[in-house]
């Protein structure tokens, strides 16, 4: 099986690596080049999510992009942190003096839904949640715990600081990709007078950082760059390009955000979706092009095809219109579509292997028998979705990652079986 070995001997090693640069067209991505790994919430394998531990790690591990999510806090400050609430990462239950913040909040919007009894990142000042310290993710008993405590919430403006130190650290450009959740709202707590003002205070903080003015739309990372030996061993590919912080890409699911930044940015918009059957045909697509140059759906949908993934997921659609629309795209002409259309494609969220392959593939009503698509493990995703040309994925462990697509990539290069 393994009858080459990439790590066995150096000669190999140093083989590999400057046969990887020599040539970035094989990959089967928009641009030729290798998928982009994004470190889902930094790097929450082994530190607690959006902490400065785990986007220190994300970096370290070489990732392409560095993702926050963005929220705001009673005073308006942007901070990272994937829920509204505090409570599935953070220790904000054993703090005495908070626990009357707790309450039962409810927010129905067009593309926000929440009803929970928690403590609301929005009834906080920034200087009180400097309190409240961060832990791993409860909902993922896997991860480890070990640096529980050690972090606190930090601001959107102190993940840019972390962002360009450790482009000088590590000598390498990283993208940020920050997420705007629940824009509906921030932008109800908050008024302003284009009712915009979450998206507003997210540009002003990139403008501000040189993000924003006529941005061209972001460079791919060179090929080779974002290897995790290179990174390590400080070999830089031939068409290296110097660090230049300027990166970037913008994400939400509320598609009225998207078409409004698109209005505002170059920066290219992710247009995040696990549930509008429309988009998934070329009529769809079409429509997705007028806002968004990254579409990112739920990696099912590219697993078992949008049609089964509806169907399965009991997800409603009109028959008529989809028809009308082209009918559904299979998830190989999917890829294919989006590229024709200059849209690349960045499904989310590839877990790590302690933590299963898919929702649809983990759930009891379905078996690698009864769906054939299911990856029976986490070389056979990752390669499914590297053979499709997905241009970036979402990871958690990015290690993990980084060692799957160098063993992709080592076999389309040098004809090797891994
Ligand atoms: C919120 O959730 C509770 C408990 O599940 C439910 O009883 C209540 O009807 C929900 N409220 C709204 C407004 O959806
Ligand atoms: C970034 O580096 C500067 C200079 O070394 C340091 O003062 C600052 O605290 C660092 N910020 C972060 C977020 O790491
Ligand atoms: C960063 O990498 C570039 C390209 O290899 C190199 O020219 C430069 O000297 C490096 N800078 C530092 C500070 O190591
Ligand atoms: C389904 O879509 C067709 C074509 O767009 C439309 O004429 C029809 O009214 C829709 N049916 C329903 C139940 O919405
Ligand atoms: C898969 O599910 C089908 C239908 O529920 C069942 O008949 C079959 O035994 C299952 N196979 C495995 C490997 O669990």
């Amino acid at each position: 099986m393994y009858s080459k070995s990439l790590l066995s001997s150096s000669s190999i090693l140093f083989l590999s690596l400057s046969s990887v640069f020599a040539d970035s067209c094989q990959w089967d991505t928009l641009h030729g080049n290798p998928t982009k790994l994004v470190g889902h919430r930094g790097e929450k394998a082994f530190m607690p999510e959006h902490s400065y531990g785990s986007y220190h790690l994300t970096a370290f591990e070489a990732a392409d992009y560095i993702e926050p999510d963005v929220v705001a806090t009673k005073d308006g400050v942007l901070v990272v942190c994937h829920d509204e609430w505090l409570s599935t990462t953070t220790n904000i239950a054993s703090i005495a003096k908070f626990a009357n913040r707790k309450k039962n909040f409810v927010f129905e919007g067009k593309y926000t839904t929440i009803n929970r009894t928690d403590y609301y990142i929005h009834d906080f000042t920034y200087a009180e949640l400097q309190e409240v310290k961060l832990v791993a993710n409860k909902n993922f008993p896997t991860r480890p715990t070990y640096f529980d405590n050690d972090f606190s919430i930090m601001s959107f403006d102190s993940y840019l600081d972390k962002i360009m130190n450790v482009t000088q650290l590590f000598n390498r450009t990283y993208g940020i990709i920050p997420e705007l959740k629940s824009p509906e709202l921030y932008n109800s707590l908050f008024k302003s007078a284009n009712g915009r003002w979450f998206e507003d205070q997210l540009l002003a903080i990139l403008e501000k950082r040189g993000f924003f003015t006529n941005q061209p739309g972001s460079p791919d990372p060179v090929m080779g760059e974002g290897d995790l030996l290179n990174s390590l061993l400080n070999i830089k590919p031939a068409n290296y390009v110097k660090p230049n912080y300027l990166r970037a890409a913008i994400q939400s699911f509320d598609p009225e955000t998207c078409q409004y930044l698109a209005t505002k940015t170059k920066i290219p918009i992710v247009a995040l979706d696990s549930a509008t059957p429309t988009w998934y045909t070329p009529k769809g697509l079409d429509h997705i092009a007028t806002f968004s140059k990254i579409f990112s759906p739920w990696k099912d949908l590219m697993l078992a095809g949008p049609q089964l993934y509806f169907d399965l997921t009991k997800v409603a659609y009109n028959k008529t219109e989809i028809k009308e629309m082209g009918g559904f795209l299979s998830a190989k002409d999917l890829v294919s579509e989006c590229h024709k259309r200059g849209i690349e494609l960045s499904p989310y969220t590839f877990y790590d292997s302690r933590q299963g392959n898919s929702l649809i593939c983990s759930s009891p009503t379905y078996n690698t028998t009864t769906f054939p698509f299911c990856p029976k493990n986490k070389k056979d995703e990752f390669f499914y979705f590297f053979s499709l040309g997905t241009d970036y994925m979402f990871v958690e462990n990015i290690f993990e990652a980084q060692v799957l697509r160098l063993a992709y990539d080592y076999n389309l290069r040098l004809d090797g079986d891994f």
